[in-house]
């Protein structure tokens, strides 16, 4: 047998349907704050990511399915929404009547990590993404939006965090001070920072080896070395948030694991998925549309990593089983090709129908309604054909009515409501 592919999942009945709220409650929220939906292809060139998401990140260093095709091109499966949407906003030139657009799309992303509960090597993300909008209201109303969907879905026991990355004019002074506070903790710091401090120091902060972490306790603050105008817009952050009443933790250690952030960055997370705490991540990526080769367009946006959000919220109230209306019990070919026929009808008229194409006894016909759990069978023979007539039953009360041919659907319909 062959079998799944591990970290990759099937999505089967039973569980689609929570997902489907989700995203019906997700898609009703960013439309109604004026998002249009863009679909972009699963695979790329694997130049966008390593340019965009950056050489010395986790993800371009180990985590892309990357693979040459039958002509040689490098090409890779999503990790990520952002480097396409910024592609396909270049390429299309979707700036030229007005820079400022939003974008969301949902669907599978790729990377190769350790599979774990909450981490999969296909996941699914829901992005919503803002170009054009270079004001910290932009960041706050991308928070707002993950706040106000985590709450629509009742799930509770998630906590915003928020930090600011600065931007090129402040950083390499955060990044010189952060340098020289490494070189002081250097040998208590694992291999893997020790290689990054020169290239990315900033990337230290966000290990997760409890060691690095404990060294990392006295580290300075990004926060404390702002520029006036990152310092400025993370202000207007925090009072827009604090007016929309969405608590938040400032957090200095929240740098994200991909290289294009500048200004704010933020992640939801919780408690409840153990290791695998953030259900949303984002942040502004200022520079990333020209290093890309667009026009100097500030944007900001989020993903939702939605297999998390999934296993926090809470099925009740979702329909995962909705019950057959109809089961169509039809004996005999003249009575089984009429069935087909007004079973087509039914589903067309939004009864939920069935039927059994074969060419099986009453009795077995009978048994595969009950394990449909359908709630009447209509039953058809020669004789009521005969008779112009079908006999629905009610499977619960075990009570018969003859309904004439004559308008099925409608008086089938009328059975149904009553
Ligand atoms: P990210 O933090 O890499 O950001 O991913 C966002 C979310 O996707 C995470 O918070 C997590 O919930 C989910 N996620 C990531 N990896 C996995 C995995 N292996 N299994 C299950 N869930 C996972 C980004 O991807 C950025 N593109 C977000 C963004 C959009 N920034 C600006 N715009």
């Amino acid at each position: 047998m062959i079998q799944l592919i591990r970290g990759f999942k099937d999505i089967l009945p039973g569980e689609v349907e929570l997902w489907q709220k989700i995203e019906k409650t997700a898609v009703a929220l960013l439309e109604d704050f004026g998002f249009k939906e863009i679909r972009i292809p699963i695979m790329e060139r694997t130049e966008l990511f390593t340019r965009s998401i950056g050489e010395d990140t986790d993800i371009v260093e180990k985590e892309m399915y990357t693979f040459p095709d039958r002509k040689g091109d490098l090409l890779t499966l999503r990790p990520e929404a952002t480097a396409s949407i910024v592609r396909s906003y270049i390429q299309h030139k979707l700036y030229a009547k007005d820079p400022v657009r939003k974008f969301y799309t949902i669907g599978p992303m790729f990377r190769r990590e350790r599979p774990q509960k909450g981490r999969y090597r296909q996941f699914h993300q829901i992005n919503a993404e803002i170009f054009g909008v270079d004001s910290a209201l932009a960041d706050a109303q991308l928070i707002f939006i993950l706040a106000t969907l985590f709450s629509r879905l009742s799930v509770t026991d998630v906590e915003s965090h928020i930090n600011s990355l600065g931007c090129p004019v402040c950083r390499p002074n955060f990044k010189k001070s952060l340098n020289e506070f490494l070189s002081t903790v250097k040998d208590r710091l694992c291999s893997d920072c020790n290689r990054r401090q020169t290239r990315n120091p900033l990337r230290v902060l966000d290990c997760k080896v409890p060691a690095c972490k404990e060294a990392l306790e006295e580290v300075p603050s990004i926060l404390d070395s702002l520029c006036p105008e990152c310092h400025r817009q993370f202000e207007i952050l925090k009072n827009a948030l604090e007016r929309l009443n969405v608590p938040y933790v400032v957090d200095k250690r929240l740098v994200r694991g991909l290289d294009y952030y500048s200004r704010a960055t933020f992640e939801v997370k919780t408690g409840l998925l153990g290791a695998q705490d953030a259900v949303a991540g984002g942040g502004r990526y200022d520079g990333l549309v020209k290093t890309l080769g667009g026009p100097d367009l500030p944007a900001t946006g989020f993903a939702i990593g939605f297999d998390r959000l999934v296993e926090l919220t809470p099925d009740s109230g979702v329909d995962n089983a909705r019950q057959l209306d109809i089961f169509v019990a039809a004996l005999g070919e003249k009575s089984r090709a009429l069935a087909f026929e007004w079973s087509c009808a039914f589903g067309l008229a939004g009864i939920q129908v069935e039927m059994d194409m074969g060419d099986r006894s009453l009795k077995s016909q009978m048994k595969r309604a009950n394990k449909f759990a359908a709630k009447h069978t209509l039953i058809v023979g020669e004789k009521e054909l005969e008779q112009g007539s079908v006999i629905l039953r009610n499977m619960a009360t075990k009570d018969q009515v003859s309904i004439p041919i004559e308008g099925l659907v409608e008086n089938v319909k009328a059975q149904l409501t009553m």
